[in-house]
């Protein structure tokens, strides 16, 4: 295999060093905007130089972002080229584009590194459906919130202290909006949902709020009724009709997910076969992505393309019925639904997730975590 790199950042240098140690695949184009020089590969600001080579059979676009990434994916796909990716919002973004694109061309498309970073989620998600109906995926994808929320929890920081640490460290993404407000998970858990399902959701109808507006004070009640916070993923089919949604979501002491550490990630899907199986590991990072992206090339030099066929466009309704905690805002609607009171927090009757996301919307200082569902 003959690879053109697109970008040379923590993700990319990772690609080239664990490909350069092996036989069956070398980098031969890198696609870098800075000063580098490398033994065994040329290095060029010029795209059209890995896009006219016809030496070059994958291009591994490690550059993210959405754009010029798209117009770059697009020409290698045209071109004939297969394409690897670790770009979760390339994926999700243009999702019903580029699948069908790269199908008609006859070219090979991964990504497992856009979900979990170096767990094989989306690998095995394809491999499950082979065998089984999916009913539910979803789970704690992002580490950075992850980071701040048990910093929070287990040390007692502060949310503004925490994702400060988070920052200094290099998990938060260069815009920390794109993890505290969710949008990372979103992307993650639509690209998940397509996958797992066979669909094409429209992206407007998945809901998510993030933690940006989290406070110690929650924090606190949390923890005295014996709850962990975590922002959590959730995509779900049931009787052909699908709910897919991001939220901080309370989870009691004891369950798996309430144990996850620093900036690791928990993924689960149900089937009917299986059950429930769950996938822990480092969702970030240059070697655990890197190595996803590099089993993506193993895998299309052994002739296994996509994970699933690309499926009709769905709209998620969203009407599943859960409590919340809500704080910082009030008004009729939440007066009507009120069931308790933790703190200066209500606790809600059992209400549709797509109206509290609605309610949500018109107060966006306010903070929703759901509470667990009791069997
Ligand atoms: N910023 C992401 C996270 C990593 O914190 O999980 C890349 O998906």
């Amino acid at each position: 295999m003959r690879i053109g790199l697109l970008g040379f950042g923590v993700v990319g240098r990772g690609v080239y060093e664990i490909t350069a140690a092996r036989e069956d695949m070398q980098v031969v184009k890198v696609l870098c905007l800075e000063d580098v020089t490398l033994p065994d590969a040329e290095v060029t600001r010029d795209y059209n130089a890995i896009l006219a080579d016809d030496t070059i059979d994958t291009v591994v676009e490690a550059m993210g972002g959405l754009h010029p990434a798209y117009e770059f994916v697009r020409g290698a796909i045209e071109a004939g080229k297969n394409i690897v990716t670790s770009n979760k919002a390339l994926v999700a973004t243009f999702y019903d584009e580029l699948l069908p694109l790269a199908e008609s061309k006859g070219v090979q498309f991964r990504c497992t590194a856009a979900v979990g970073g170096g767990i094989g989620w989306l690998s095995e998600l394809g491999r499950a459906r082979r065998v089984q109906t999916l009913r539910q995926v979803g789970g704690i994808m992002n580490g950075t919130c992850n980071y701040i929320l048990d910093s929070m929890t287990r040390l007692g920081l502060t949310y503004a202290d925490a994702l400060a640490q988070a920052q200094s460290l290099g998990y938060a993404e260069a815009n920390p909006s794109t993890d505290v407000d969710g949008i990372d998970t979103w992307h993650k858990v639509i690209l998940s949902s397509n996958i797992a399902f066979g669909i094409s959701l429209e992206h407007d109808s998945v809901p998510v709020a993030g933690i940006r507006s989290i406070s110690a004070e929650d924090v606190a009640q949390f923890t005295a009724h014996g709850y962990v916070c975590k922002l959590i993923s959730t995509g779900k089919r049931t009787d052909g009709s699908y709910s897919v949604y991001v939220q901080p979501t309370l989870v009691a002491q004891g369950e798996p997910e309430a144990a996850v550490p620093s900036n690791y990630n928990l993924i689960t899907f149900i089937g009917d076969t299986s059950e429930r199986m769950s996938f822990y590991g480092q969702g970030a990072g240059r070697y655990p992505t890197a190595y996803n992206v590099v089993q993506d090339c193993v895998d299309l030099l052994e002739g296994n393309g996509f994970y699933s066929v690309y499926g009709e466009k769905i709209k998620a309704v969203n009407d599943d019925m859960l409590c919340y905690y809500v704080r910082g805002a009030a008004d009729a609607w939440l007066e009507s639904n009120k069931a308790d009171a933790w703190g200066e927090a209500v606790i809600t009757k059992p209400v549709a997730v797509a109206d509290m996301h609605a309610w949500l919307k018109n107060h966006p200082g306010a903070f929703i975590a759901a509470l667990p569902i009791k069997n």
